[in-house]
């Protein structure tokens, strides 16, 4: 079929996020947002393209993420090959150094917004998914490390989310899993016959990732590998002693699992993921770590720094399977009319009932009084505001109650303000406009 007559649609792995779905998106941004000014952190943007060469050198040749996934193009203008990110932390980390914002002090920052991996799709795996990113850049730890797990402990006490466990490991130095490197590839060696493909090809170039492997023939293998717990020196077992006393003043639960070793390679000392039963197989709701090496390395000044990344897509997933009630409503006040100068009166009664601070919608086309109804009704108002000749003649709206049908008519001069009194009065028989949701049982 030639491209002219193809259906236009979104492309595979990239979903549209429609109406319906947009309230849970919008209160879980502004649910996180506090949370995040809650412990400093503020708001850095980048651009969704950068060179390509950022997350060559960042993330690492030799992972999943810059082998397959990247969505990386030419520059037909200049030439140059761009990605659109992968991932947040090498763009904060570049914007970080190219304005300089580590010079006088750290910095605690965030972003949110779309990332690109071109990864098979299926449930909790997208090509274009969203993260909430969060960086604390210029700390050493271990206490910024603690904080940021009990900030993610929080954040799931927030949501009402119980069901996500916590798991932790240390990478140690670059210098200590040089020395479990050569251990493991020896290790390694003796089960060449049994890898797949993948496994031999990254035997000497990523053996850590090789014990990732999902085939269970090869459990055996990965349980009796060195660890590199083991190798940890004074310093990076003081650190992860200090992370897991504080962890345990907090009362936050954890299992170490020796084989946690994160798909990027610019983590050392902590690394952790968030892992839930409830999404099948795509469980990770959120990893992060520390990566003292990544400043230096895309060229700044030698700068520790911690971070993780939710992801947005697998946390709305889950929040919604608690089946929140969520205010999915339009507006407060929906405004009926009929006939040309009831149209007109309601423009204006419209933007004095917003001066008051209330959200209205004017229906839009010529219809029945009933067909307008039916509007109000599904758009979740509290009230109908209704204009016609009787109403226009005498100068007075009619305020039809939707939760009751009650009917009452008010003066416009005294309309805005009548409708605030009433919302104010009917929030507060039944608690918050939202209901019951997580926020309030926190
Ligand atoms: P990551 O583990 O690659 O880490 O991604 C973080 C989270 O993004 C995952 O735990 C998962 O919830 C979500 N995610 C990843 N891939 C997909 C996908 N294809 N579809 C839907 N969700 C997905 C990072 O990106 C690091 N930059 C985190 C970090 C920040 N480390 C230090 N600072």
């Amino acid at each position: 079929m030639s491209d002219t007559f193809k259906k236009l649609t979104a492309v595979r792995g990239m979903n549209d996020i429609l109406p319906g779905q947009s309230a849970a998106w919008e209160t879980l941004e502004r649910l996180v947002r506090d949370w995040l000014r809650s412990y400093g952190y503020v708001n850095l943007r980048t651009p969704v393209l950068e060179h390509t060469r950022l997350f060559t050198r960042g993330i690492g040749e030799v992972t999943d993420i810059v082998e397959k996934e990247m969505y990386t193009f030419t520059d037909a203008l200049n030439g140059e090959s761009l990605t659109l990110r992968p991932e947040f932390t090498a763009g904060m980390v570049r914007a970080t150094i190219e304005h300089n914002l580590l010079y006088d002090r750290p910095r605690r920052v965030f972003a949110m917004g779309p990332v690109f991996r071109h990864e098979r799709p299926q449930r909790g795996r997208y090509r274009q998914f969203h993260q909430i990113d969060v960086e604390a850049l210029g700390y050493a730890g271990p206490d910024v490390d603690a904080e940021q797990i009990l900030m993610l402990a929080r954040l799931w006490r927030i949501l009402g989310l119980n069901d996500i466990r916590l798991e932790i490991n240390s990478l140690g130095t670059p210098t200590e899993r040089a020395a479990h490197r050569e251990d493991l590839i020896a290790y390694l060696e003796g089960f060449k016959d049994q890898l797949d493909e993948d496994g031999r090809r990254r035997l000497y170039s990523n053996p850590l990732r090789v014990l990732d492997t999902k085939n269970p023939a090869l459990q055996a293998m990965a349980e009796g590998a060195p660890r590199l717990l083991d190798y940890l020196g004074d310093e990076s077992q003081a650190h992860f002693d200090a992370l897991r006393a504080r962890l345990d003043d907090a009362g936050v639960s954890y299992t170490i699992n020796p084989r946690l070793v994160r798909g990027l390679d610019y983590y050392n000392l902590t690394v952790f993921e968030w892992v839930t039963d409830r999404l099948g197989a795509q469980g990770t709701v959120c990893g992060g770590g520390r990566y003292d090496g990544l400043v230096e390395l895309l060229g700044g000044k030698p700068a520790p720094a911690i971070g993780f990344a939710i992801g947005v897509e697998r946390l709305l997933e889950l929040w919604q399977q608690q089946e929140l009630a969520l205010d999915a409503s339009e507006c407060d006040v929906y405004l009926v009319h009929q006939g040309e100068g009831a149209a007109r009166q309601a423009l204006q009664l419209a933007e004095a009932i917003r001066d008051a601070g209330l959200d209205v919608i004017v229906h839009a086309v010529t219809q029945s009084f009933k067909a307008q109804f039916k509007r109000a009704d599904g758009s979740g108002a509290s009230f109908a505001v209704i204009l016609g000749d009787n109403e226009l003649a005498e100068g007075a709206a009619t305020v039809k109650h939707l939760a009751d049908g009650r009917q009452e008519s008010v003066a416009f001069a005294q309309l805005p303000a009548h409708l605030v009194t009433c919302l104010v009065a009917a929030e507060s028989n039944e608690g918050p406009a939202t209901g019951n949701t997580p926020a309030d049982s926190v």
